[in-house]
């Protein structure tokens, strides 16, 4: 939700700043703007546009200012409808300081209203500009640090923000509360971003800032201090290693598409990475003394948003059944405010790609202050639920820059897998022959994925004769009833088309009154332990005239009789085939959302990462 984004150095800041928006449009893009300093005068320069940042970008053309600081920022609206008025940079009255924010300040309106008592006018409906006010209120009398520290001290909420002076040309300060910022640092320059795609193309070394940290950085400099204390902290760079390219689209026309087609590496790349020399499988990010805590573990819970929440189903069943320890379950935004009754016994889950979910950072937090253990399984590497868990594993999936989320999926799902076996290893709750087994048939996914992919020219078709529908219905049983549920928030999130997701056994409970011969049902029919039962609800569907699509197994002539269009996966182990049955239902998503014309990267009214309660 929101980017930002900053620099400070002897380039020209301009392209940098709107290189660096680039990377992080898919945050929000109601709105984008940049702030820096006009070189020669001393003064702000400021530009903002409502909507996609190529309009900033319009707006931007043939201005060089030899700028060599400034800050940038795409919005995704909370406090006021996406317009250029609301658009950040937000300066204070003076227009001495410029400022963009990520997040939302709560009490802004008491702030806003003992400011305009002092005669201060606004210019937006948003929380931000209230902010760069209360800086300038004390800017009057305090240096840039001091005023930036005894404004934020009297905000509540939780926010990241970047500052820029005209008076103090030689500065930014940086702030986060819960909100993501991070620092690259170079040779005589510095940059800042919401997170590290900005900033990969300039160093690798990085800097995350903790919750309450302030920054003040300069071209050759950063110092990090305490808010409240004003102590100076010491914090070491990290250095990442992602592969920059796995950031750009490679000559497919959309990120999704792309990263839909790296599912096979990913996933190559997940199981190598989760198996020792001995072919056992192993985390390296989990020490033994966490072996030893995960060994008493009674009961696991596996709380995530989104897509990321269905694959905490699928691992939730996937947990039951190996691990034999009760797992359930629920999205974030339910799990805090049931006051879930947690103890040291019990191990919560949280599934996150961005790893900055405000729902379920909060989840998070809760959980160890009830004394649970927490465990994230996390993509992006040195986000906050990360760092903040008691032990983090990662997916490895690289980048995700399309909103709709994919091989991030996949990847949960590989790794939820090892992480299963992982604790079955530990509880001695599955032989070595089986373990084997299992390992050989996870070895073969990679394969198998790539081969499901090969069908996209059929997918292609039936999505032609389908993108026109506005309604769709996706059923599944056991583990492909979370595959229903992804597959309909997959279409429905780049689509725009209603599509529901439903456990087919409870068709006949209430939903099978909507069966016409113009319902058209994407059934997940792999071959499992429901696979008949599967089979008897296709059929009730059939004898009501509904139209079907099948994902099944290979050679499945049954099926392929009953279906109006069948796609399938290889033979695989039931709990796998969530890993190959969703890759049919993200092709048809895309294709569907592409014959409609839609912004797949970008779908209206999302972002992202969710950084918002
Ligand atoms: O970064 P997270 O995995 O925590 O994000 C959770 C959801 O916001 C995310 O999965 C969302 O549902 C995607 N847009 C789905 O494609």
């Amino acid at each position: 939700m929101c980017g930002i984004v900053g620099y400070i150095g002897s380039r020209s800041a301009i392209p940098i700043l709107v290189n660096g928006l680039e990377r992080l449009e898919y945050r929000g893009y109601d709105s984008a703007g940049i702030a820096c300093l006009n070189g020669q005068r001393e003064s702000l320069f400021v530009v903002k546009e409502q909507g996609k940042l190529a309009r900033l970008k319009e707006q931007l053309q043939g201005f060089d200012l030899h700028s060599r600081i400034g800050i940038g920022h795409t919005r995704w609206a909370t406090h006021g409808v996406p317009s250029r008025d609301n658009a950040h940079p937000h300066q204070d009255a003076s227009g001495r300081i410029a400022l963009v924010h990520n997040g939302i300040i709560e009490n802004y309106a008491v702030l806003k209203k003992e400011l305009q008592r002092k005669g201060v006018k606004f210019h937006s409906e948003t929380d931000t500009e209230v902010a760069a006010n209360l800086i300038g209120h004390y800017y009057k009398n305090h240096s840039l640090e001091e005023a930036f520290r005894k404004a934020v001290l009297r905000l509540e909420g939780f926010f990241a923000f970047v500052v820029l002076s005209a008076e103090e040309p030689e500065k930014l300060i940086v702030f986060r509360r819960s909100n993501p910022l991070c620092l690259g640092i170079g040779e005589g320059e510095n940059f800042i971003a919401s997170d590290v795609t900005p900033l990969l193309e300039y160093t690798r070394r990085i800097i995350y800032l903790e919750d309450d940290e302030y920054g003040v950085v300069s071209r050759d400099k950063v110092v990090l201090r305490s808010l409240k204390t004003r102590k100076t902290v010491k914090r070491a760079t990290v250095h990442i290693d992602w592969d920059i390219s796995q950031a750009e689209k490679g000559g497919y026309p959309h990120f999704m598409i792309k990263e839909i087609h790296e599912q096979p590496q990913v996933l190559s790349a997940a199981i190598q990475k989760r198996l020792n020399r001995r072919g056992n499988v192993y985390f390296d990010t989990l020490s033994p003394g966490m072996d030893k805590k995960l060994k008493r573990i009674k009961n696991i819970y596996l709380v995530s948003c989104g897509t990321a929440y269905h694959a905490g189903m699928v691992g939730n069943y996937m947990m039951g059944k190996y691990a034999r320890l009760p797992a359930e379950a629920t999205v974030s935004s339910e799990f805090r405010y049931e006051d879930p009754i947690l103890n040291k016994d019990d191990l919560v889950i949280l599934i996150t790609q961005s790893g900055e979910t405000a729902d379920t950072l909060a989840a998070m937090r809760e959980a160890k202050q009830k004394g649970a253990m927490t465990l994230a399984v996390v993509n992006v590497v040195g986000s906050t639920i990360a760092r903040e868990s008691d032990a983090v594993v990662y997916t490895h999936a690289g980048p995700e820059i399309g909103v709709a989320s994919t091989k991030a999926y996949t990847a949960q799902l590989a790794t939820l897998a090892f992480l299963t076996l992982y604790l079955a290893q530990l509880k001695g709750t599955i032989t070595k022959k089986e373990l084997k087994r299992m390992i050989a048939e996870l070895r073969k996914l990679p394969a198998a994925a790539r081969k499901v992919l090969k069908q996209e020219a059929a997918i292609e078709k039936s999505a032609r004769q389908h993108y026109h529908r506005r309604n769709f219905l996706y059923i599944g049983r056991g583990y492909n009833f979370p595959t229903a549920l992804e597959g309909a928030l997959k279409l429905k999130e780049i689509t725009y088309a209603h599509a529901h997701g439903y456990a087919a056994g409870e068709m006949k409970h209430g939903p099978i009154a909507l069966i016409d011969h113009e319902q058209l049902v994407i059934c997940m029919a792999p071959r499992s332990r429901t696979y008949e039962k599967m089979l008897s609800n296709i059929e009730e569907i059939r004898a009501r005239d509904g139209m079907i699509i099948a994902i099944g197994t290979e050679g499945d002539k049954r099926l392929e009789k009953l279906a109006d269009e069948i796609f399938c996966i290889p033979k695989t182990e039931e709990v796998f085939s969530p890993i190959l049955t969703v890759l049919p239902l993200q092709l048809f998503a895309y294709k569907i959302a592409v014959f409609n014309k839609r912004d797949v990267d970008q779908p209206r009214n999302l972002a992202k990462s969710v950084t918002v309660e």
